[in-house]
């Protein structure tokens, strides 16, 4: 990749799986581990670009030159987001963030009875939606993770969120999605499906990604 290729441009990124708290010491959360969003926020500070990644729960080591904002839940995620979000250039949302949040955060550590105990969840506000109804001029990356029908809900994302592509991955697959060093996915624009890439580290599929975001981003600009 240029050095140069996203030179002056800003890039907002979003890994890890967000944390939706119960009480102090309880919460809710998935298996993201990051890796996929902090490989594409270090492919991108490798093209030049001036990169934000916002994260919730990790096991990622920060990458130099990245600047890092951590958060816990969506609701966290979203304002993160939201602060930066007119003067970016490029949105990559790899995280995973909760669909649900408790309704009510305990103050103080819920005890135990012998009753049953029964969480109330409500829906989180979706960011991808909401960066889609807002979009001026930026460039709009979302993620799909399904386990089935893989095309069919990614150009669904793809349309109802307001995407310029959407990655997908079929995490119920070896060596896909959470957690692993790897991930198998593929590509999709307005047009449908653009490319698919084999099972690779997740450094090399943020690299090929980027290499495609970029070309996308330069015809979009041309248009
Ligand atoms: O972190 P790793 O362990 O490396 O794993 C990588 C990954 C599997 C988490 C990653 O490749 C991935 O697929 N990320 C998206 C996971 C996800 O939440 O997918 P989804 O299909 O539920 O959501 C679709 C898109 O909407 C995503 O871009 C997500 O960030 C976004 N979303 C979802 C819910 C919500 N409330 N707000 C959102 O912005």
């Amino acid at each position: 990749a240029s050095r140069t290729e996203l030179a002056g441009k800003r890039v907002l990124v979003t890994a890890g799986g967000t944390v939706e708290r119960l009480d102090p010491v309880r919460y809710l959360t998935n298996d993201s581990s990051g890796k996929m969003g902090f490989a594409l926020a270090e492919a991108a500070a490798n093209r030049g670009a001036d990169v934000t990644l916002i994260a919730a729960r990790t096991t990622a080591p920060p990458i130099e030159g990245v600047k890092l904002v951590r958060v816990e839940s969506a609701e966290q995620m979203l304002e993160a987001v939201l602060e930066r979000y007119d003067s970016a250039d490029l949105v990559i949302k790899a995280a995973a963030v909760a669909d649900y949040q408790p309704v009510a955060q305990a103050a103080a550590k819920i005890k135990k009875s012998d009753e049953r105990l029964v969480i109330e969840l409500e829906r989180t506000t979706d960011i991808l939606k909401t960066l889609g109804e807002r979009k001026t001029h930026q460039f709009l990356v979302g993620f799909a993770a399904e386990t089935e029908q893989l095309a069919q809900y990614a150009m669904d994302k793809l349309a109802r969120k307001n995407c310029d592509l959407v990655v997908a991955n079929d995490v119920s697959r070896d060596g896909a999605g959470f957690n692993g060093d790897t991930n198998v996915v593929e590509v999709f624009g307005e047009e449908g499906l653009i490319e698919s890439l084999p099972m690779l580290h997740k450094r090399e599929v943020a690299e090929r990604l980027l290499s495609r975001i970029v070309l996308r981003m330069r015809e979009k600009a041309a248009k």
